[in-house]
């Protein structure tokens, strides 16, 4: 996947799609998110926004494409020290929840695990993503839906992956979308978040992409009222200064399913 410099068209800022926007703290405004939440144009706004983005490492980090190497590398040692936990989660099979063009996958999940699944509701990214895994033999399935309305079979995945996209979702279809992953994993399966959390203790809305950014205690609220119980909770470093702060949660359900 090529980097690229890419020119923001609203604003005229190189390497400032979306990500500079959402990633920088100091120009999000606050707002009542339970009504922004329940206008539906919350996610008919983002979807029309990612419709524009060019399907590349720099479109999925909002001109932020040379943080990729520090992300998976931060991520690689997360995975690791999750493989190392007691009950650990198998290397059976993945799903990357709204991968984009597959970046995590190609960089970290597919070296961990048999088998990959996508999961993005932009069609340029998802048709972007079977091109640069044509041939594959782990990476097969590349499931063209929303999140809110993605529901995987029972018993399937030992690591659910969702990495800067949580933020699309209204608190109540994070809920429900964690109760359907818990059923979606296997035993000793985990759900992995990799998100920006705001310092505000506020969550902070970027009209841009028609985003949230929580802060981290609103994100174990919603974990605990979907019943996750958190295995880990660690800060992703070497990120540079003036950005989020970027959480990784590692979640497994409180209650065994059958
Ligand atoms: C910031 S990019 C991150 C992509 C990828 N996770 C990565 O880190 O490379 C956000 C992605 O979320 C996708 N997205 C936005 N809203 C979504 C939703 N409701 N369901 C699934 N994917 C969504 C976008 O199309 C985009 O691919």
């Amino acid at each position: 996947m090529e980097e690229e410099t890419v020119t923001d068209h609203r604003n005229g800022k190189e390497e400032s799609v979306n990500g500079e926007e959402s990633m920088n703290e100091d120009e999000s405004p606050l707002v009542n998110v339970d009504d922004l939440q329940k206008d539906p144009a919350f996610y008919s706004d983002a979807a029309a926004y990612w419709e524009t983005i060019p399907a590349t490492v720099n479109g999925m980090l909002g001109g932020l494409g040379h943080i990729s190497t520090a992300d998976i590398s931060g991520s690689d040692a997360y995975l690791k020290s999750i493989f190392k936990m007691k009950n650990p989660p198998g290397h059976g099979r993945a799903v990357d929840c709204g991968a984009g063009i597959g970046r995590i996958t190609k960089h970290l999940l597919q070296k961990h695990f048999g088998k990959v699944d996508l999961v993005e509701q932009c069609q340029n990214f998802i048709d972007k993503a079977k091109d640069n895994f044509k041939g594959s033999k782990k990476v097969t399935e590349f499931y063209c839906v929303g999140l809110q309305n993605f529901n995987p079979e029972p018993n399937t995945y030992d690591v659910i992956w969702c990495q800067w996209v949580l933020g699309h979702l209204t608190d109540t279809d994070l809920e429900d979308f964690f109760r359907r992953m818990a059923q979606g994993l296997k035993p000793n399966g985990v759900i992995v978040v990799k998100e920006n959390v705001t310092s505000s203790g506020e969550v902070e809305f970027d009209k841009v992409d028609s985003s949230v950014t929580r802060p981290e205690s609103e994100i174990l609220d919603i974990v605990e009222r979907a019943e996750l119980k958190v295995l880990k909770n660690t800060k992703q470093p070497n990120f540079p200064k003036g950005l989020y702060e970027v959480k990784m949660f590692c979640f497994k359900p409180k209650h065994t399913h059958t």
